[in-house]
């Protein structure tokens, strides 16, 4: 069933990005950067976040979760995100959310969640290791459906971009928001949309399959050229001789060059291919194109690390727009079940 956005209901598109890990080029081109252009040239209300709270689900080390919260707030500050046209804000800067995930498991029954893909195939890993069931899961990843949803219809978001890794979450928070509203007899929440992009950009990593830092083969790019240039001289080729004809199906590095190159780009590579061009000739093309797109997001994002202040400032002023909104819900929600001054 499709969710009608009645004419006079404003799009809101909401998105979190899990703060664990630093991004990478396969992010960049494959995330960030459309997100970016997505958000400067539409007129719906955008709400993007850092879902620092999910983080520590599967993160135990401080630090790691503090580097990644901090390089995932820059990477998209230095792709060029606007903090003045989206409202760009850390979860747990806004306890409402958290108070509002508490509040709607109260009303989700454990059965829903037991459908989880994320926790049952945790279950399953157990078994395949004759370990008990629950071996090592928490709460936080069983509830995180939940979290999810809190994130969500805090806001009242229509619409919420996500892989199809995330499109039964999606399900979930409508289902929870539908049995809220049928509860309390009310319909304080709307029933959000996903929003999946079937033409999303998967880049391949060095050694051709996705890019994840799970399997140690991404490029970064919040790094100093040279390390942009190694990770690219990197990229997995065969071994082929100059001046024999390449093919460009099933090559890694054509795949690579072709999610960020232009069609003229990537006609003239093709070309090269068949001229037999060398691999080392090839990557150092590939690399010259590359670095033409990410100096400017590194120049900045060089810049804007020696300026703690300046994140810090855009962090409270993104929790400063969205809390009164939060707040706002929140308060409803709380009058709804019952939790309100005593009369
Ligand atoms: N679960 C999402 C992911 O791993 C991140 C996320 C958390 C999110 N809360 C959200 C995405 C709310 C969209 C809406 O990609």
């Amino acid at each position: 069933m499709k969710f009608i956005i009645s004419s006079s209901m404003k799009k809101r598109i909401l998105t979190g990005i899990t703060t664990t890990g630093i991004p990478h080029i396969g992010n960049f081109f494959g995330a960030i950067k459309p997100a970016v252009e997505l958000s400067a040239s539409n007129d719906a209300e955008s709400f993007l976040f850092l879902a620092d709270l999910h983080a520590i689900i599967k993160q135990n080390d401080h630090s790691a979760i503090e580097d990644s919260v901090k390089n995932v707030a820059l990477a998209w500050l230095s792709a060029g995100l606007n903090p003045d046209n989206t409202y760009f804000y850390r979860q747990s800067d806004i306890p409402e959310i958290s108070e509002l995930a508490w509040i709607l498991g109260c009303v989700t029954s454990k059965g829903l969640i037991n459908r989880s893909h994320a926790y049952k195939a945790a279950v399953d890993q157990n078994k395949s290791n004759n370990l008990d069931d629950d071996k090592a899961i928490t709460m936080g990843l069983f509830s995180y459906p939940v979290l999810m949803a809190a994130d969500i219809l805090i806001f009242n978001a229509t619409h919420v971009p996500v892989g199809s890794d995330q499109i039964q979450h999606l399900e979930m928070t409508r289902d929870i928001a539908g049995r809220f509203n049928h509860i309390y007899k009310n319909d304080l929440f709307n029933l959000p949309e996903a929003i999946t992009n079937d033409d999303a950009k998967t880049i391949p990593g060095l050694d051709g399959r996705k890019m994840s830092k799970s399997y140690n083969n991404v490029i970064p790019f919040l790094c100093p050229e040279k390390e942009l240039q190694k990770g690219v001289m990197r990229i997995v080729t065969n071994s082929l001789e100059p001046g024999v004809k390449k093919d460009t199906k099933d090559c890694n590095l054509f795949t690579i060059y072709s999610s960020f190159a232009s069609n003229d780009q990537i006609n003239a590579l093709k070309k090269l291919y068949a001229d037999g061009v060398g691999w080392g000739e090839a990557k150092k093309l590939v690399f010259n194109d590359l670095n033409a797109i990410i100096e400017p997001v590194r120049d900045r994002y060089f810049d804007l690390l020696q300026k703690p202040d300046y994140l810090n400032d855009v962090l409270d002023h993104g929790s400063s727009k969205v809390t009164p909104i939060a707040k706002e819900l929140l308060e409803k929600v709380r009058d709804l079940v019952g939790i309100k001054k005593i009369s």
